[in-house]
């Protein structure tokens, strides 16, 4: 995989405000793409969700959005609620743990497969895991297309159950503690 794009843009990663402009922007997802340019911005307003974007001075290259969350119990496989608990101080008692989700993420297609989607994913978690801790967070979550679960696996992310695996989205986890 060539890095090259990467490497040969000048971009940074900015918190969206009411005064950011947004170019035009296709990921080839429809919700993704109308979220960026209808909604984002009455999203961080309502207080429901902060969005990145990552960004050169001309062109919106990707961007992802972020949202308190937790993983609770009744969402979670046995197994899978074991062994994300199992590092817990009294995890009997919880009945569920904080996390953050990652509510779109989406890449330019002009600028997908050359690994802007893996820096994202990485941000994220190193924001969360030293940057951002403010308040307690543990797990970053996703609500994944089933199409990019890979995406998500190569990311160290973990489905939540196996319940959801005809569905058109899966839940999946990633344990911050294990950066
Ligand atoms: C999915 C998406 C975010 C990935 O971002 P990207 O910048 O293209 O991905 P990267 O170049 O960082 O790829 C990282 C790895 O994931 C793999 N990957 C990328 N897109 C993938 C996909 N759609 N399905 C499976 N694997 C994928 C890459 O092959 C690469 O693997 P490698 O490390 O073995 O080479 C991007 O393609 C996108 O925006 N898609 C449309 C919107 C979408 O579906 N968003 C997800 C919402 S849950």
């Amino acid at each position: 995989m060539s890095l090259g794009k990467v490497e040969q843009l000048e971009w940074d990663i900015a918190r969206l405000t009411q005064d950011t402009p947004i170019h035009s922007f296709d990921c080839g997802k429809d919700d993704l793409n109308k979220f960026l340019k209808n909604d984002a911005k009455k999203y961080l307003n309502d207080l429901f969700a902060v969005t990145y974007v990552l960004q050169t001075n001309t062109e919106t290259i990707a961007y992802f959005s972020l949202s308190n969350d937790r993983i609770a119990r009744i969402d979670v496989s046995k197994t899978e609620w074991n062994r994300l608990s199992r590092s817990v101080a009294n995890n009997k008692r919880k009945k569920s743990h904080p996390a953050v989700k990652i509510g779109r993420l989406a890449v330019n297609k002009k600028s997908a497969q050359v690994g802007f989607g893996r820096i994202i994913v990485f941000y994220v978690k190193k924001l969360y895991a030293e940057t951002l801790q403010t308040a307690g967070c543990r797990f970053i979550t996703v609500d994944a297309y089933a199409e990019v679960t890979d995406f998500y696996e190569k990311n160290g992310f973990k489905f939540m159950t196996e319940t959801d695996k005809d569905e058109e989205t899966r839940a999946m986890y990633f344990d911050l503690k294990t950066i």
